[in-house]
């Protein structure tokens, strides 16, 4: 029986630490979606066509080491406007979303799109200036020189591209769970995400 965890939310919102805590705790598989389109943008900042990126892509692109820069990411939130390059990453998603003993699966478009039958949704947001505070501090521990203004900038300018896009926009699905990290530790926030998924698994 596949169980399928879709979690949502704008950049730095802590998808990706309170998915990997939570596949880890209910012994799920775990695909940060986001890499997908990070990969693709990757690829197109070296002056590859977007589309055929995205449909030549293959799990071992996902490991490249640059895939967390801000150059990259502007790139991943450009190539995921082309309604091609979506549809082009949509089978891997589903296809991983139904494996055998589930799965959780993190980024814009899961609860709404991808996995619109899953089991839970969350949609995980904070203000914007922790999640430009947090992303800032993580690319600077990785040897980034950058300003939490600029960060902040970059998030925003992200977020406003992925919410107005045509296809699959940013937002929360009409039966998602809103959890909002702005006064939560990362403890806190998994534990909440927790209670969420297990008052859900006994409805
Ligand atoms: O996946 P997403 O971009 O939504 O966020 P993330 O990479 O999980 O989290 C961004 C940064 O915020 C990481 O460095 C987390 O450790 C940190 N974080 C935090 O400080 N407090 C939280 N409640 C959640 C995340
Ligand atoms: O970690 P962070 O939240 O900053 O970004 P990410 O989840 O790695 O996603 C990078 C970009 O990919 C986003 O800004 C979106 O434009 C795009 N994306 C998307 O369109 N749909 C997804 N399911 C995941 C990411």
């Amino acid at each position: 029986m596949s169980f399928t965890i879709a979690i949502d939310g704008p950049a730095a919102a802590g998808k990706g630490t309170i998915s990997k805590e939570v596949a880890r705790i209910f012994g799920l598989a775990h695909l940060d979606t986001g890499l997908l389109y990070r990969a693709t943008g990757a690829r197109r900042l070296e002056g590859m066509s977007p589309i055929e990126a995205a449909e030549a892509l293959r799990p071992e692109d996902l490991e490249r080491e640059d895939l967390r820069s801000a150059d990259v990411a502007r790139a991943a939130s450009e190539v995921a406007a082309i309604p091609e390059v979506r549809a082009a990453l949509v089978d891997f998603q589903r296809a991983f979303a139904r494996r055998q003993g589930g799965a959780v699966l993190d980024g814009r478009d899961i609860g709404t799109v991808i996995c619109p039958e899953a089991e839970v949704k969350l949609y995980v947001t904070a203000s914007d200036n922790i999640r430009a505070n947090r992303r800032w501090r993580e690319l600077v521990s990785k040897g980034a020189t950058t300003s939490p203004e600029a960060v902040l900038a970059d998030l925003r300018e992200r977020d406003a591209r992925d919410q107005a896009r045509a296809t699959a926009p940013l937002r929360p699905a009409v039966d998602a769970v809103l959890l909002d990290t702005s006064e939560m530790s990362i403890e806190d926030a998994v534990a909440r995400a927790c209670e969420i998924i297990r008052a859900s698994r006994q409805d």
